[in-house]
């Protein structure tokens, strides 16, 4: 028998140590450094037996490559469709994360159990009786959907050769282990051992492979960052397990826009692609009530309406509490303090939070005068109009700045039937006629005045 070999590896980034060493030089961790087995047969194929046929390539002059025009799996699903730039392209690695229980699986089994192409799902989390009681739930009969519970990525292609499938799914890439490899299922060699075979066998074979990931507590794929350099694409599902709605980004596209974004909704029977996101985010209340305000905002590419609630009430105790869910609470602070020192409001000894409803998070800029208006008619406990939304940023001296795209969020905003929006006065606004009333400010003193 060979003599076992081990190497050093970082558990943060991957990078590879001949010795131990306390903190990463690539990554500059401490203490992610970790011994692992690793034993160098001579590297067989994903095929064993078709190893020795190797082309070379030579090079080609760009307008001498062939341009077929590429075909795409249609996945069936609108939302993942856009998300990765029109379907599946053919020997495509996707690698899928997403904090547990997100609906990971659920995603992956519905589109497989829908397609119409023979597609093999391979668990090494879940037992085939188990997959089939969730199928009955999402999409009961599927003539194309085969269903294997196996770990080692050699039988695993024993069995793909056997069964030759138009997709496969592996859920997840953390179960794999590979022969080759002496270290255990999910440390950074066998990962990425199994992804290199995986990529092999996609790349040789024109499958796509799509791949399920774990995340770690941070929020960031479990196991090496060269994983996410690995794969073609990288998606993430995300969203509050409290809440119904879920988000599917594309953090890295080889052959589409990373701006893209799926929105699905959590039921019983599977996740439901909400293909009209606006309308499910907006409350619809006949009274009026104050503390909430709409902002237009884009989400990637895809502009959405979405609800800002906002509560202020005297504080209580000496400090005031300043709390946000789905928004910035450092901008949160800050938009605090422009209504401060800028527009004269006593907010010092007020509890203040702030709610995104739905249970996302929203990141673009344009949404602060929409909070600041859900704030401030929380305040004075009136209203803001219906029909009235907002999409501007607000600076530190309490001016209302522009925003990008703003004419495809003034465009969403008629869809839904709002009567006016207010932007800033310095944004360039494209469209000539509009249903909607664009109202243009410059300040928040003077936007005060006009709403309250
Ligand atoms: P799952 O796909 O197992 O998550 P992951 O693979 O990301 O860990 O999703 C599990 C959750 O989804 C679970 O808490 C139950 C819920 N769920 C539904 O609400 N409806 C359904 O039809 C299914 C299949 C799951
Ligand atoms: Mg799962």
């Amino acid at each position: 028998m060979a003599k076992t070999k081990t190497a050093y590896f970082c558990q943060n980034c991957g990078t590879q140590y001949a010795k131990w060493v306390g903190q990463c030089g690539s990554c500059k961790e401490w203490n992610t450094v970790v011994e692992e087995v690793v034993q160098k047969e001579d590297k067989k194929s994903w095929k064993t037996s078709s190893s020795t046929l190797q082309k070379t390539s030579r090079p080609l002059l760009v307008k001498d490559i062939a341009n077929d025009k590429e075909i795409r799996l249609n996945a069936l699903d609108q939302e993942f469709n856009r998300v990765l730039g029109g379907g599946l392209v053919p020997g495509s690695l996707t690698l899928l994360g997403g904090e547990p229980g997100i609906g990971k699986s659920t995603l992956l089994l519905q589109i497989a159990l829908k397609l119409q192409y023979k597609t093999l799902y391979v668990s090494g989390e879940e037992s085939q009786k188990q997959i089939k009681m969730r199928a009955d739930r999402i999409h009961p009969n599927s003539d194309n959907c085969f269903i294997l519970t196996e770990t080692k990525t050699q039988n695993i292609f024993q069995q793909i050769v056997a069964l030759e499938p138009d997709l496969v799914i592996i859920d997840s890439i953390q179960t794999l282990h590979s022969d080759f490899i002496e270290s255990a299922a999910g440390s950074i060699s066998q990962i990425r051992e199994c992804t290199a075979e995986l990529i092999k066998f996609a790349k040789e074979s024109n499958t796509p492979v799509i791949l399920v990931g774990h995340i770690t507590k941070d929020g960031t794929i479990a196991g090496p960052k060269i994983l996410e350099h690995m794969v073609d694409t990288v998606l993430q599902f995300e969203g509050d397990r409290n809440y119904v709605y879920r988000i599917l980004r594309s953090l890295k596209n080889r052959f589409g826009s990373t701006a893209e974004l799926g929105i699905y909704e959590m039921q019983g029977s599977g996740l439901r692609e909400v293909n009209n996101p606006s309308e499910v985010l907006i409350s619809k209340n006949d009274q009026d009530l104050s503390g909430t305000a709409i902002a237009a905002t884009v989400e990637g590419m895809r502009p959405l309406l979405i609800e800002i609630q906002a509560l202020v009430s005297t504080a209580v105790y000496g400090t005031p509490q300043r709390s946000a869910t789905g928004f910035n609470a450092k901008r949160l602070n800050m938009l605090l303090a422009v209504l401060e020192k800028r527009a004269g409001f006593k907010l010092a000894a007020k509890d203040v939070f702030i709610n995104i409803t739905g249970g996302i998070s929203i990141e673009d800029p344009a949404t602060d005068l929409a909070v600041i208006a859900a704030i401030l008619s929380s305040n004075s406990d009136i209203a803001v109009e219906k029909g009235l939304c907002f999409a501007a940023e607000v600076g530190l001296a309490g001016e209302i700045r522009p925003v990008q795209r703003i004419d495809q969020r003034i465009l969403e905003a008629e869809k839904l039937g709002f009567q006016t929006i207010y932007v800033s006065k310095n944004n360039k606004i494209g469209l000539k006629k509009t249903k909607i009333q664009v109202k243009l400010a410059s300040k928040i003193e003077q936007l005060v005045i006009e709403l309250f």
